[in-house]
């Protein structure tokens, strides 16, 4: 990997002027910018064609570091324990003497907050003063980047730095738990809530229909901007099939999430496979059933999102 020194000094002299650049996680890459500078951040919705409604996911090296900006609780220490770094967001209260720019969280006075375990990102996280804002490095409603090469294909020119921390290894986004209240999943993603639900022994179930949301849940989402239909069995000839589990005959338009049925190596191979298959130029995408469970329901929730896509 290229990611010398001096790539990261350039990062830091880059971020410093207030402009963005693309930083690895261990989920996506991110598009990062100075969170407590409303111009940095102003930057980040205007790239990503993002509503201003949707707040942000903000990065931080540290409990000592967040603590000037959140109110912190015991059901939050307890999961920063067994899960930070990792790919866990935690929706906090946010401390009437925070510094984070109003455009983040959209005015509210509750924050999403997260400690992304990339050795890369951290490296860049300690030679900052300040926790970084970054969604998703991609358009929004579109698929979510794992690669330096996905970030290029989504911004082109716009994006001048981007730091090549490899291929994401969970390769979906976070796990968003709500800790402002009763705890809940807010967003599935890159640690399934089963394991969570065990760890605190308490009710904190995804439901789709319940009050508090996170606001970027609730429209088309992940999509490769092409027709995607789930729970198919055959696929037609010219349309690209994903599969999970091995068939005796194999044609060119299978794609297989996993070589040997693992949901978890399929969840890091999806938007990889979406997004090769957007190159390949097809213009139907079936997706074969695929079990509701562990790292399998996240996938189910992106392909259900992404097939809404008309
Ligand atoms: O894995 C990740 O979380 C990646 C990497 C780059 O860290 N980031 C990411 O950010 O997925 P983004 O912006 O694509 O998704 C952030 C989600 C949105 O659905 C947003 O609505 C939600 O977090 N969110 C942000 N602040 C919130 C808040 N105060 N309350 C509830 N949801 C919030
Ligand atoms: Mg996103």
């Amino acid at each position: 990997m290229k990611n010398n020194l001096s790539n990261i000094k350039k990062a830091v002299k880059c971020l410093n002027k207030n402009h963005c650049i693309a930083i690895p996680t261990e989920t996506v890459y991110g598009l990062a910018a100075n969170a407590y500078s409303s111009i940095a951040t102003d930057r980040i919705f205007r790239l990503k064609k993002r509503p201003k409604k949707n707040p942000l996911i903000v990065h931080y090296l540290n409990l000592k570091l967040l603590k000037k900006d959140c109110e912190i609780n015991d059901i939050f220490l307890k999961l920063y324990k067994k899960y930070s770094p990792g790919p866990i967001s935690y929706v906090l209260k946010l401390k009437k003497t925070s510094l984070i720019s109003k455009n983040v969280t959209n005015k509210r006075n509750t924050i999403a907050v997260r400690f992304p375990s990339h050795s890369l990102t951290r490296n860049l996280l300690k030679r900052l003063n300040y926790p970084l804002a970054a969604p998703s490095a991609n358009i929004s409603t579109k698929i979510s980047p794992v690669s330096k090469k996905d970030v290029k294909d989504e911004f082109g020119k716009k994006v001048r730095i981007i730091l090549d921390g490899g291929q994401s290894k969970i390769g979906v986004e976070s796990t968003i738990i709500n800790l402002v209240g009763k705890p809940q999943v807010l967003r599935l993603g890159g640690i399934p809530q089963e394991q969570i639900k065990k760890y605190l022994n308490a009710k904190i179930k995804y439901n789709e229909k319940s009050k508090i949301k996170s606001p970027g849940q609730d429209k088309i989402h992940y999509s490769p901007h092409i027709r995607l239909r789930l729970n198919i069995k055959n696929a037609n000839n010219n349309e690209a099939f994903i599969l999970i589990k091995k068939r005796k005959k194999i044609s060119k338009n299978y794609f297989y999430l996993s070589k040997n049925n693992n949901l978890q190596e399929a969840a890091k191979n999806l938007y990889k496979t979406l997004r090769f298959i957007k190159k390949k130029n097809f213009k139907s995408i079936a997706v074969e059933k695929i079990p509701s469970k562990g790292f399998g329901e996240v996938i189910n929730d992106r392909l259900k999102r992404a097939s809404n896509f008309r």
